[in-house]
């Protein structure tokens, strides 16, 4: 199974891929995690792309196709769920083309919806453990012991630097203007399908799992 879930930031998108990859034993790509990954060991993808992310702004199409036809390449497991990609219609059309390549098709496009006043609550009150990547919310999702990591026990809970105040709402008004138009992209090919994302965490992956099985 081949799936792409797309929605504003701060949607659910990482939170919701991570539990379908487990349950489907598909591959999660997550393209914002990749760039993260690029600037935690000092690449030269991670120095290129650090600019964009810290601003709110997309990284260039070239250099974000690039890594993920990469990541396509390396799927070791026989589906996978992209998160954060495509998000201009020109990486929908190469991820299309790539696909087309490979023989491979997406079978559904999850559009997780939720209006911007619950989008700037779970940014501003988002946790990431510095150490292992664990995503925690101050509320929806708090940590066992407060400040420590539940998964690896360290005490490196911090904000993601792109979840500043200023810095949310330009990448709002990013998704907005460039990315937005993606989901018609999918409307057209009668991919999408669309989730209540504003529900509780297992509310919104009921909702998936039941479209899934449709
Ligand atoms: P990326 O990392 O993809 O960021 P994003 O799309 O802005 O999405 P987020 O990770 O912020 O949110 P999410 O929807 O995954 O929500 P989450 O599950 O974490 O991209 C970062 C940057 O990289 C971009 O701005 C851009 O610069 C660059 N980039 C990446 N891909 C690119 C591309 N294709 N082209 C060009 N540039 C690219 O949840 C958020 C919080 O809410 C968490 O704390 C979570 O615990 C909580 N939460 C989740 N679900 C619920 C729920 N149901 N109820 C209550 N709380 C919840």
């Amino acid at each position: 199974m081949n799936l792409l879930i797309f929605g504003p930031p701060g949607a659910g998108k990482g939170t919701q891929s991570i539990h379908v990859a487990k349950k489907f034993d598909i591959r999660h790509i997550s393209t914002g995690d990749l760039f993260r990954e690029n600037i935690k060991n000092g690449t030269t993808l991670g120095k290129e792309a650090q600019g964009y992310m810290n601003r709110g702004e997309l990284v260039p199409d070239e250099l974000t196709i690039r890594m993920l036809e990469s990541a396509l390449n390396d799927n070791e497991k026989s589906g996978f769920i992209l998160d954060g990609f495509p998000r201009t219609v020109a990486q929908a059309e190469a991820l299309q083309r790539l696909l087309e390549l490979r023989h491979q098709k997406l079978d559904k496009v999850l559009v997780l919806k939720v209006e911007n006043d619950v989008i700037v609550k779970r940014l501003s009150g988002r946790r990431v453990c510095q150490k292992c990547g664990e995503v925690y919310h101050m509320s929806s999702r708090p940590t066992q012991v407060s400040g420590i990591c539940d998964k690896c026990g360290s005490d490196q809970l911090t904000r993601r630097s792109d979840d500043e105040p200023a810095v949310i709402l330009k990448r709002l008004e990013t998704f907005w203007a460039q990315t937005a138009p993606v989901k018609a992209f999918y409307e057209k090919l009668g991919l999408v399908r669309e989730i209540n994302g504003d529900q509780q965490e297992q509310g919104v992956l009921a909702s998936i799992e039941s479209e899934l099985a449709r």
